[in-house]
């Protein structure tokens, strides 16, 4: 189902040469935004991507009172106003928006009680939240069902989320997110176990220890958190997008073309590099300077998506798609989400051999890929068509731009300004 009929259209072949710089990371600056309602005062949030999740994140959080002003890459966010959301006006936002789940946790620190609509599966997985639901019951909330709405209210004697010790069954970047935002205003420590150790749960506890928060631990297996009874507001620079740098390596190594990224974090790419360097890139680095310089013949390596430090899950797609071209045969293991293959049948459209079994894609190498009409059906998979589409022979027209451009800021314009033939239609 396409919301309209914007596309890319790519002149595929070109070699690229120059400088992209990245932009802030679309899967912190959502949860930096609901972080937001945890304070009384302003926070300033720079380099924030200009996205579409990021505009409908702030229509959601405007809508519950808070007053948001966007100025190119800036947020200034007064949450003194807010409250808690009534139901009719959000049902349609929260649905479309999943992170916004994630305001569930701030509510019920601030307000003691929260509903919000359960956020629906989406087309690559069905996306549960019962280790955010668990966890938060063990602070002191109660949940009921009301027909879509999920109603959350504490119920501890002083109605104040109560700390807890929590051992997570599963890694999950959402409900850790959600409990160390909670915790952060409990009563007492909390202590999470098992918890996601991705780069944005250390960009989330940064921004709240500069609030006043007590978080210890974000990035390693164990965070401990000590409640306070208010948060200030601060001045936070969301950090670089992982997932953006990564899409940008891969086309660079696809088209054989030696770029270098700014503004970007390597040590939150290493796994990543280490599969393109076995696939026979070479790397340069200077301070948040990252340089790829691809091999004419790139061989085939097999990868395993799984929760940070590993391969990201949402690299995936578009590191298939730079297999379809590769020479040999590679393995490509979706451990994270269930369906996340949607990218197949449409690479396959292209001329590649990909075959998939139990969430494993077997990738057989071919000389090269056709242009075609090819249709995106979530963000990463649009990106790792429009990825193909820049190696491939002749025209690729790849409609679901509105996915692009839910978490890439100028994808488009980032790959003209490197001598790629690309533009929106
Ligand atoms: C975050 O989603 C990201 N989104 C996703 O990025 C990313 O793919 C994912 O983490 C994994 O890295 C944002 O940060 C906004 P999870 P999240 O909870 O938090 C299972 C993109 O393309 N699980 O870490 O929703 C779940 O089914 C998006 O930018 C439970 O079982 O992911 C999945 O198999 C896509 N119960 C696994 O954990 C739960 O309560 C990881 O999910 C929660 C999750």
């Amino acid at each position: 189902m396409f919301l309209n009929n914007k596309r890319l259209e790519i002149e595929g072949g070109k070699f690229l040469e120059g400088n992209i710089n990245i932009s802030g990371a679309k899967n912190s600056a959502l949860v930096l935004m609901a972080a937001s309602i945890l304070s009384k005062g302003q926070i300033n949030l720079f380099n924030v991507p200009q996205i579409s999740d990021v505009l409908v994140m702030s229509k959601i959080l405007i809508a519950m009172g808070m007053d948001i002003k966007s100025n190119a890459n800036q947020l200034k966010i007064k949450t003194e106003k807010i409250s808690p959301p009534s139901q009719d006006l959000f049902f349609d936002l929260f649905n479309s928006l999943r992170v916004s789940f994630f305001c569930i946790g701030p509510l019920l620190a601030r307000f003691g009680k929260a509903k919000i609509p359960l956020p629906g599966g989406c087309l690559i997985g069905s996306r549960p939240i019962d280790e955010h639901i668990n966890s938060l019951k063990k602070l002191g909330v109660i949940f009921k069902l009301k027909k879509n709405y999920l109603i959350a209210e504490v119920i501890t004697p002083s109605k104040r989320l109560l700390g807890s010790s929590i051992n997570f069954s599963c890694k999950s970047v959402g409900a850790t997110e959600t409990l160390i935002m909670a915790a952060s205003l409990a009563k007492g420590k909390t202590i999470l176990k098992n918890v996601a150790q991705e780069p944005e749960i250390i960009d989330l506890a940064k921004m709240l220890n500069l609030m006043g928060a007590r978080i210890l631990g974000a990035g390693s297996e164990c965070i401990t958190i000590e409640g306070v009874e208010s948060l200030k507001g601060c001045d936070f620079r969301v950090m670089p997008d992982r997932i953006e740098a990564g899409t940008f390596l891969i086309a660079a190594a696809i088209t054989r073309s030696k770029i270098s990224l700014s503004q970007c974090e390597p040590n939150h790419l290493e796994e990543v590099i280490k599969k393109l360097e076995l696939c026979g890139c070479k790397f340069k680095y200077s301070k948040n300077l990252i340089t790829i310089i691809p091999n004419k013949i790139l061989n085939s390596v097999n990868i395993t998506t799984s929760p940070f430090p590993g391969f990201p899950t949402d690299l995936q797609a578009p590191f298939m798609a730079l297999m379809t071209t590769a020479h040999g045969t590679s393995q490509i293991k979706e451990s994270v989400f269930e369906n996340r293959m949607h990218h197949v049948n449409e690479l396959n459209s292209m001329g590649a051999n990909i075959s998939v079994k139990d969430n494993i894609a077997t990738v057989v190498g071919v000389k090269k890929l056709e242009g075609r009409l090819v249709m995106g059906s979530d963000l990463r998979a649009t990106a790792a068509l429009a990825i193909a589409g820049l190696s491939a022979d002749g025209k690729t027209i790849v409609k679901g731009l509105e996915y692009l451009e839910r978490g890439y800021e100028d994808f488009s314009a980032k790959l003209q300004k490197i001598g790629a033939v690309i533009s929106k239609k």
